[in-house]
């Protein structure tokens, strides 16, 4: 394990208060107000530790553009409406949405953008990339709710969810355990399976999806804050009027089991090793997602995998007219690169099925382009 400043922190609290769950490691490792690893650096790219799919190529923001300026026009084009990005990282994506937005009559002019980001590094980004459009930084879905709760939304999140803290849960002979983080003698951190204290409510209460038996040894993962975000995103939604569309790694299907993992420098690694020096992420139960948005009657389409979303959005012949251009301008390295994100983005060994697509309307007489040919 590599000494880093939050190693100490870490330790005392776990010496106060006993065993950590990993939901409070996993929150101190991103978000530690001095150093979480989203607090301190920008990760993307090359140089970081590893890349999204707006940060690949401009073709994934503009299906994006393509898709919020359409629910927008389902919506009735409303003179003015809050776009809201959950964790917009470098404001990549946004900035490729108002791009396409600014081919459209009177979009540009009726969003008002907001932006809930936690890292002051990533906000600096955020501004560069944005600043023309003055957007609102929030750091809570509460300031956003009470900024003008007569408008209309627009919510839009990639690779956010998986960063809220995960717990695990494992079932055993005596009950429920629940993954925590303790101290070795020589200061090191380890797992430690604590007992769950009651069972049998947790198991009524926590394990939300209904088709969902575990059997033996299984693991399960249940992260509570997602849950009280999507909580009170559903009801943004529903006070104002609108739609939001998510995008993560995660699985469809009634699946358990340990998804947890750590990344740095491109690399798969210990969530132990380097605490606040690598990214901690898991993959998002859609089944769940879908079962909360529909306990709250909103309007869900999806989940589809990221490749069926955005060849539904047209970005195989987006590409094309991309690899035309190049040709004309005699850049085959250019058209080259464009094939090479492409696949990246939709082929199913690379982000094409990793990554799942769902979306949610308060209003069900709306079709949300992307889940159905
Ligand atoms: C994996 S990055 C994704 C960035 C961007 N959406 C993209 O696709 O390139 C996660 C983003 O969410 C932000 N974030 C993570 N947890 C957050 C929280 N609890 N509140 C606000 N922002 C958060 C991070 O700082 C970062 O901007």
């Amino acid at each position: 394990m590599n000494e880093t400043p939050l190693c100490k922190i870490i330790r005392d609290i776990i010496k106060a208060e006993g065993p950590m769950p990993l939901s409070t490691y996993m929150g101190l490792c991103l978000g530690h107000p001095e150093y979480g690893y989203y607090i301190t650096r920008d990760p993307f790219g090359k140089k970081g530790d590893f890349t999204t799919a707006p940060e690949i190529s401009q073709m994934f923001g503009e299906m994006i553009g393509a898709w919020v300026v359409d629910t927008w026009h389902k919506m009735g084009a409303p003179a003015q409406f809050i776009l809201f990005e959950m964790g917009p990282g470098r404001g990549t994506l946004m900035a490729d949405i108002l791009r396409v937005g600014h081919k459209v009559d009177g979009f540009v002019g009726a969003a008002k953008i907001h932006l809930m980001e936690m890292s002051p590094v990533l906000r600096k980004a955020q501004f560069k990339a944005l600043s023309e459009y003055e957007p609102t930084w929030h750091m809570t879905l509460e300031s956003i709710a009470s900024h003008d709760p007569s408008l209309p939304i627009i919510a839009i999140g990639n690779e956010f969810l998986d960063a809220l803290p995960v717990d695990q849960y494992t079932l055993t002979d005596t009950g429920w355990t629940q993954k925590s983080i303790t101290i070795n003698k020589n200061g090191s951190f380890r797992i430690y399976d604590r007992a769950v204290l009651d069972s049998v409510y947790f198991e009524k209460n926590s394990l939300q999806n209904t088709l969902f038996k575990p059997r033996l040894g299984d693991i399960v993962e249940v992260s509570h804050e997602q849950k009280r975000f999507m909580n009170d995103l559903i009801d943004i939604v529903l006070n104002q009027g609108g739609s939001c569309l998510l995008i993560d790694y995660g699985f469809s299907n009634n699946r358990c089991g340990d998804t947890l993992q750590a990344l740095k420098n491109h690399a798969y690694c210990d969530i132990l090793e380097t605490p606040g020096e690598c990214d901690i992420t898991y993959h998002v139960n859609f089944g769940n997602l879908a079962e909360q948005m529909m306990g709250k009657n909103m309007m869900v389409h999806g989940p589809v995998s990221q490749s069926t979303f955005l060849k539904t959005l047209g970005i195989e012949i987006r590409a094309e007219a991309l690899r035309h251009s190049a040709s004309e301008m005699n850049r085959p390295d250019i058209a080259q690169d464009v094939e090479v994100a492409l696949m990246r983005l939709i082929d199913k060994d690379q982000m094409g099925d990793l990554f799942k697509v769902i979306a949610f309307s308060s209003d069900s007489t709306i079709q949300l382009a992307g889940f159905t040919i």
